[in-house]
């Protein structure tokens, strides 16, 4: 049996522990915030945090995060009281289709907390694994920096 703390839940799997980490996520926790893409560790939409760092769900079996805490970004907010970063996304419109939003989320997430700035220049660089159609990278930039800018207000 595989334990998995997810988003600070203690959950457990008995099922074939090859099973790819987004596919416990979304067909067994009804976790499905958490995007497939490209399902091949490409794009980025599947991101998630494992003991922290931001990996790409659709590659991990769920035996290699045995024991681990899992993140998703529906541990960011609640559609009544969303984060500081997705108040960012929504006030500069990062989410533009959505598909690769909840990965946006939750690479800037680690990267922020790795300390992480209002840095555009590092922030692309942090986010480099993460594909956007869309191509409009600079809302995304800008939700980013903005949410961070937003939490040095509040603390002042
Ligand atoms: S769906 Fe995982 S990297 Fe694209
Ligand atoms: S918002 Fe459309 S792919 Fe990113």
């Amino acid at each position: 049996m595989i334990k998995l703390k997810v988003n600070g839940r203690t959950r457990t799997f008995k099922g074939a522990p090859f099973t790819r980490l987004i596919d416990v996520l979304r067909e067994e926790l009804g976790l499905t915030g958490t995007k497939e893409g490209c399902g091949e560790g490409e794009c980025g939409a599947c991101t998630v945090l494992v003991d922290g760092a931001a990996v790409c769900s659709c590659l991990i079996p769920v035996c290699q995060a045995d024991g681990a805490s899992v993140e998703t970004v529906e541990s960011l907010g609640t559609p009544e009281k969303l984060g500081a970063l997705q108040e960012g996304f929504l006030k500069e419109g990062g989410a533009q289709c959505g598909i690769c939003t909840p990965g946006m989320l939750m690479s800037a997430t680690g990267w922020l907390r790795r300390g992480g700035g209002a840095d555009a220049a590092s922030l692309r660089c942090a986010i480099a694994g993460n594909l956007c159609r869309c191509t409009g990278y600079q809302h995304i930039i800008d939700s980013v920096v903005s949410s961070v800018k937003g939490r040095k207000r509040a603390r002042r």
